[in-house]
């Protein structure tokens, strides 16, 4: 059974992953940049990997500046807990400890491909245009990523939200990637 203890800032975004989902016929590796206690990461592995599919989570489990004020132990027990009690027989999930671009480049050197990538970790736009630039290599072509909180307020300045980074990486790779969601999050399908 899933056991959370801290706030849910998944549900209110299942509609563009329903949307992503109808677009994706092939949903068997998808890669995870931020889980937390598990609450996304339970949803893909639910509704949207394939029954045999892979799933691969980077996460500190250390939480976040914002996350100051929510009590952060236990993180990584909890995460694992809840993705065992859903993870089907043949499914796969895996998580890597640490920083995602460390995540990342340990990903990068397997030489992995993913069909969907979810980028939810670090919200501050250096580390958010560093995940953007080291996915897009692991995403296959007709792929999919999505950033969360595209939308957050820059109210701590242009450093510390995710959009400055989202908007030069989507018109880095606007001849490559096609803008298919923008609402509070904002997903690129890759085009070549
Ligand atoms: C908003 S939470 C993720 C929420 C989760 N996707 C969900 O919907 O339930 C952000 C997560 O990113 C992780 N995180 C923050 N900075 C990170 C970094 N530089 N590298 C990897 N993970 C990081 C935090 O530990 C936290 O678990």
């Amino acid at each position: 059974m899933q056991h959370y203890l801290l706030p849910d800032w998944f549900s209110g975004n299942i509609a563009n992953f329903l949307e992503i989902k109808s677009r994706l016929p092939q949903r068997k590796r998808v890669l995870e940049i931020g889980s937390f206690e598990g609450r996304s990461s339970c949803w893909l592995l639910q509704n949207f990997l394939e029954t045999d599919g892979t799933l691969v989570c980077l996460d500190t489990f250390q939480g976040s500046p914002e996350h100051t004020e929510i009590e952060l132990s236990g993180l990584f027990d909890r995460w694992q807990n809840n993705v065992q009690s859903v993870r089907l027989p043949n499914q796969t999930c895996v998580a890597h400890v640490g920083k995602s671009y460390q995540g990342l480049a340990h990903v990068i050197t397997q030489n992995e491909t993913f069909d969907f990538i979810y980028v939810d970790g670090s919200h501050t736009a250096p580390d958010v245009l560093a995940d953007a630039c080291m996915t897009w290599g692991l995403l296959r072509v007709g792929g999919i990523v999505l950033f969360d909180d595209y939308q957050w307020p820059d109210t701590m300045g242009a450093l510390n939200c995710p959009k400055p980074a989202v908007n030069a990486f989507a018109q880095i790779y606007a001849d490559h990637g096609k803008v298919i969601i923008s609402n509070y999050q904002l997903a690129i399908q890759k085009l070549s």
